[in-house]
This record gives structure tokens, sequence and C-alpha cells, in this order.
């Protein structure tokens, strides 16, 4: 009977063994699947790098409950781990601290490709900075190639790290990795962008040799005004392409109508009238700039009518155009022109006055003249930096 009670005891004792390591395991899968859930949420949500990386390194130091995080990306050209960003430090320069591939366990880790656990480290940390006793690094992994490195520390005597938040930091990595990557392609083709763009604007500036830098000239104050009415930061990056851009259609406006020394015939004025229109057709049809083209096409509209191409009056020009138009009548009146000399600073202010209402919009020109002296005065000898 003993015997029998016996077995049934120890058979008991295994079954709580086991259901334990069963509610263990569902638990650390549950807590894979919340911080799945977490991470694919806020995730799809960001486009920018640095933004990623902050979000990434609080979820990795939350979930592992570790001191410290930092993410390093991977220079492929260089060999290098460089930060990208840090989570509870403050003690270290990322500029200085680069760290070559196979050195140190990061740079192992990135070799490896394969995560690393260091308990029990006896090490003080970087100079200035807090000690490390615990070390998890885990590779950020996109189309199975290594991009980066995560890595969460703990800094206290008696903290370790198990396969538990190993599992968890690797699971929020294979996320972020895709995402970072997506991130980095978006920056890299909008840069590629903004450069085509660029060489656009000097295209038009070129073609005309009495205005150079007027595209970019206008850029900046037109995003003067954008952002003195407070507008959003898309509406100031679309002032900002079609201030680059507004004169495209130029590139259709024959060489001797368009670098004329004299006044020009009605004729060749109907002729440069065109060049909205021309810009139309030239970027009409590229989705990433479809915001831009209003702004574009009516930058020679009136605030009270008469002025092409579609003779619109008041707020039915779109705003962008409005604040283009003041930007580049400004311009053009402020640098010299083979028939007439510059006038100041303060002679076109007030012209930009004696028009509003027929020419501009008056409250445009309120904000413009405002804003003058102390965000447009000195910018512009100093080249302006756009
Ligand atoms: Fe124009």
């Amino acid at each position: 009977m003993d015997n029998r009670r016996n077995d049934f005891v120890k058979d008991l004792d295994k079954c709580r063994e086991e259901l334990d390591a069963t509610v263990t395991e569902l638990s650390n899968k549950y807590e894979e699947l919340v911080l799945l859930y977490d991470i694919s949420e806020s995730l799809g949500s960001l486009q920018n790098v640095s933004q990623l990386t902050d979000l990434i390194l609080k979820k990795a130091v939350e979930h592992t409950n570790a001191d410290n995080g930092i993410l390093f990306l991977l220079d492929k050209g260089k060999g290098v781990l460089n930060i990208k960003g840090m989570y509870g430090i403050d003690w270290l320069d990322p500029e200085k601290y680069v760290v070559r591939i196979g050195h140190w366990t990061v740079g192992k880790v990135a070799a490896i490709g394969n995560p690393i656990i260091q308990n029990d480290i006896q090490f003080a940390g970087i100079e200035n900075g807090k000690p490390i006793t615990a070390l998890l690094c885990v590779p950020l992994k996109a189309k199975d190639e290594v991009i980066g490195v995560i890595s969460v520390a703990h800094g206290e005597k008696g903290k370790i790290f198990t396969s538990v938040e190993q599992k968890l930091l690797s699971t929020l990595a294979s996320q972020a990795a895709v995402a970072l990557e997506n991130a980095r392609l978006y920056e890299e083709t909008k840069k590629m962008f903004l450069s085509i763009i660029d060489a656009l604007a000097a295209t038009i500036d070129a073609k005309d040799p009495y205005t150079h830098g007027h595209s970019k000239r206008v850029t900046y104050y037109g995003m003067v005004i954008a952002e003195a009415i407070g507008a959003t930061p898309e509406f100031v990056e679309t002032v900002k392409l079609a201030g680059l851009l507004h004169d495209v259609g130029k590139i259709g406006i024959p060489e001797s109508v368009l670098s004329k020394a004299g006044s020009l015939t009605d004729e060749e004025y109907k002729t440069m009238m065109d060049h909205p229109v021309i810009g139309v057709r030239i970027l009409g049809h590229i989705n990433a700039l479809k915001h831009v083209i209003p702004a574009m096409k009516h930058h020679h509209e009136r605030y009270g009518g008469g002025g092409y191409p579609d003779g619109l009056k008041g707020e039915d020009i779109p705003l962008a155009a409005r604040i283009l138009s003041i930007a580049d009548t400004f311009d053009a009146m402020t640098t010299d022109r083979p028939y007439r000399k510059a006038l100041s600073n303060e002679e076109a202010l007030r012209e930009l006055g004696k028009n509003q209402g027929s020419q501009f919009d008056p409250e445009l020109v309120r904000v413009f003249t405002a804003n003058w002296k102390r965000k447009v005065m000195g910018k512009k000898d100093l080249g302006i930096g756009i």
C-alpha cells in the first residue's frame, strides 16, 4: 500500500513539474506574443530611422528588464558598427565609440550572426561610464544579412540574462531589422529624389544667368512665410519643393526670349506666360510631386484676378501658390536684371505693400514683412542653406 502511495506521490510531483514547465513556457510564449503585437503595432507607423531606433531600444530595455541598451548599425564598407541610438545611457559619446567587426562582444555578434549572453562581467565600463555586469547582444538581420546589433546591459551585480530574454530580444530584433531596413531605403530614396529636384532647380537657374540662385532664394522666402503662418511640416515641404521647381517650365522657353536683355514684345511675353503650364506637362505625371503641381501652376496668378494661366482670384488660388508669388516677386525685385538695378530690400517690401490685394494676398504680405527682419535679413548674403 505504502509503495503504491509513494508511486502516486512521485507521479504527482512529476505532473506538477511538467505543469510548472508548461506554464513557464506558455507565459514566455505569451510575453513573446505581447511583444510582437506591441512592436508590430508601433513600428509600422514610423518611417524615420531615428524614431524607429528610439522605439526599438525602449522596447528592448523594457522587455528584458535591462538597465540600458545600445543599437548599432553596420557600416559594411568600413567594417565597423556605429551607435545609432542609446537608451538609459548619457555618458557615452556616440561619435567617438565605434566597434570593429569581430572586436568586443558586439563586434563578435555582428561577425557570427548569432546572439551572445555574457553574465558576470568583470568590467568597469567605459571611462566615466557606469559598470556593466551582464550583457546580451543579438544581431539585427534583414534578408539573412546582419545590418546591426542590439545590445542590452545590466549594471547591477547579481542580475543576469537568460535564454528567455535572449529569445525575446531576438524576436524584437527580427521585426526591428525589417522596419529599419525599410526606413533606411525610404530615406535613401528620398535623398536621391531631393538631389534630383536640386539638380533640376540648378538647371532652371542656369538657363537664366541673371537669376542665379533664384529658385533657392524663392524656396527660402516661401518657407519663411509657410512656417510663420504655422503651416504643418508637410505643407512647408510642399512649399520647399514648389519653390525649387516653380519655374521648371522655363526649360521649354526659347533661349532668345529667356535671356533677352531688353523688355519683351507682346508675342514674347505670351510665350513666357506658357512656362507654368509647360512645368505641369513636365512634372504632372510624377506621383511624388502631385501636391506640388497646383503651386507651380498658379504662381503667376494675381490675388485680385487677371493673372495667368487661369485668371484665378483670392483664395481660389492655392495657398502655396499665393506664398510663392510673394517670394518670387520679392526675389525678382531685389536682384539685378539687365534692364534695371535691384531694389533695396526695404523698397521691395514697400512695393509688395502697394500691390497687396491686387497682386498679392494682403495677409501673407503682412506675415512676410513682419518676419523679414527676424528671419530673412542676412540669410541672403550667406548663400541660404537649403
Ligand atoms: Fe515663374
